[in-house]
């Protein structure tokens, strides 16, 4: 006997009435608020809870019964199944408008009321879509084919795509011409899960081939090739960590990055597996940010922390009188070193080692910067928090891209003597959940 027929799923009629984060909807079930993804103020959906909490109900949409005028067409045909985006269903302005606040909300809920007059205008990003210049499509071998995509929110569970629009127009142009190549490049079955592509200043596009056994000669010249074709300026192959990273073929080094500081354009190079911001325009934005902070660090010492290649050390470099910048990865420490002396600068710094060991270290060494700069990875800075403020900086611009991660930090230094000037929400990720963000904090 087979099993009996599972229950048929409960569902409610539910009015969104706000938006809340990651493109959810925020309606009322059962006396809790309920929040239902893909999702617009005004909408009339069926929902099935998924996850019944003591204060709020997480519910799967079933379908849209009336639509809210506020909502749009998706422009990505894979939007809803694509774990990339949340906010395709709501213009931008609507989505970022959700973001901010949401943003706002989290902050003042775990610092307290009296951040409330401390935010300022968030920072739109100046495109919402082919603004991100770095990719990485995985790639599964399904039904006798490669298929290249994204994971499903949450899965390990490919979703196929045809197109990204939220990426570079370079990098979309690929997307074709690689899939294509995969359907007869053998490692592609199984032992080929990721591709990473990266558009640079430049223009030119690099290729990062994750290979989970080294590639036979002849699938090397094919993949050459195939680089060539399709127009990618330098490709590395990867085997597990970044660390692993070896030119396909002889070609240039490094990425070429340029910000706009002082009136000038600073470029720098970044060798693949190094970081590199995502929106050009939100970064500048970043860094115009940082500039502006000038007077705060004029002609003083400065240290950057999490610096990668030296994105916003070279923007301070500018005005301050020394810079020391620490960067944990050891390569991109170099192209910071490289960087610097590229442009004739001696006064910068560069220290690979993690964050935390080098700032006791300067410490020791009495090392007092005047201004401080942290752009930690997701994981945020707690084991750096007290050593910095041991250091004892005027001021601190916290840049980061987890708001959770953020108010740990923040909340630690608070307890240290510090206070916050100003925050600000960034959308460095438009259409997606992600967010950057910035606060100034000042020693009292
Ligand atoms: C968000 S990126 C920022 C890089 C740079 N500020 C920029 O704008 O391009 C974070 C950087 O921190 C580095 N990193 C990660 N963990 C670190 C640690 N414990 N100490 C120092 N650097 C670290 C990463 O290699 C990466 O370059």
């Amino acid at each position: 006997m087979g099993d009996p027929p599972a229950p048929p799923e409960r569902t409610h009629r539910i009015r969104i009435f706000a938006a809340a984060d990651r493109g959810m909807g925020m309606g009322h079930l059962g006396g809790k608020v309920a929040f239902v993804p893909l999702t617009a103020p005004g909408d009339t959906v069926l929902a099935a809870a998924v996850r019944d909490k003591r204060r709020h109900v997480v519910c799967r949409l079933v379908e849209v019964i009336e639509p809210s005028p506020l909502r749009r067409e998706p422009p990505c045909p894979a939007f809803g199944r694509c774990g990339g985006c949340h906010w395709q269903h709501l213009p931008y302005p609507e989505q970022w408008r959700a973001k901010a606040e949401s943003f706002r909300k989290f902050v003042r809920s775990r610092l307290g009321d009296g951040v409330e007059g401390r935010f300022r205008d968030p920072l739109p990003s100046p495109r919402e879509f082919g603004y991100r210049n770095r990719v990485g499509w995985k790639v599964r071998w399904i039904e006798g084919g490669a298929r290249v995509g994204y994971f499903a929110q949450g899965t390990h569970r490919l979703v196929e795509i045809d197109d990204c629009p939220i990426a570079h127009p370079a990098l979309r142009e690929r997307l074709g011409p690689l899939r294509a190549f995969l359907q007869a490049f053998p490692p592609a079955r199984g032992h080929l899960p990721q591709v990473d592509l990266q558009v640079d200043d430049e223009g030119r596009v690099w290729g990062v081939f994750h290979l989970l056994r080294p590639p036979t000669p002849e699938e090397r010249t094919r993949l050459r090739e195939f680089c060539r074709s399709a127009g990618i300026a330098a490709a590395h192959l990867q085997a597990g960590r970044k660390e692993t990273l070896e030119p396909l073929a002889p070609g240039p080094e490094a990425m070429r990055f340029r910000v706009r500081a002082g009136g000038r354009d600073l470029w720098y190079g970044v060798r693949p597996g190094g970081f590199v911001q995502a929106n050009p325009g939100v970064n500048q934005a970043l860094v115009d940010e940082v500039t502006e902070l000038a007077p705060l660090y004029r002609g003083a010492d400065a240290l950057d922390l999490y610096a990668g290649a030296g994105n916003f050390t070279l923007p301070l470099a500018l005005a301050a009188r020394r810079v020391v910048a620490v960067e944990g990865y050891p390569p991109a420490a170099q192209d910071l070193a490289r960087n610097a002396l590229e442009l004739g600068w001696t006064h910068v710094e560069a220290r690979a080692e993690p964050a935390a060991r080098a700032v006791e270290r300067l410490g020791r060494e009495g090392f007092r910067p005047r201004f401080a700069l942290l752009d930690p990875p997701r994981e945020g800075a707690a084991d750096a928090a007290a050593p910095l403020a041991d250091l004892g900086p005027d001021h601190i611009l916290y840049v980061s891209c987890s708001p959770p991660t953020l108010v740990r930090d923040l909340g630690l230094l608070l307890g240290r003597g510090y206070r916050v000037e100003w925050i600000r929400a960034a959308d460095m990720f438009p259409q997606t959940a992600h967010l950057e963000s910035l606060a100034l904090l000042r020693r009292l």
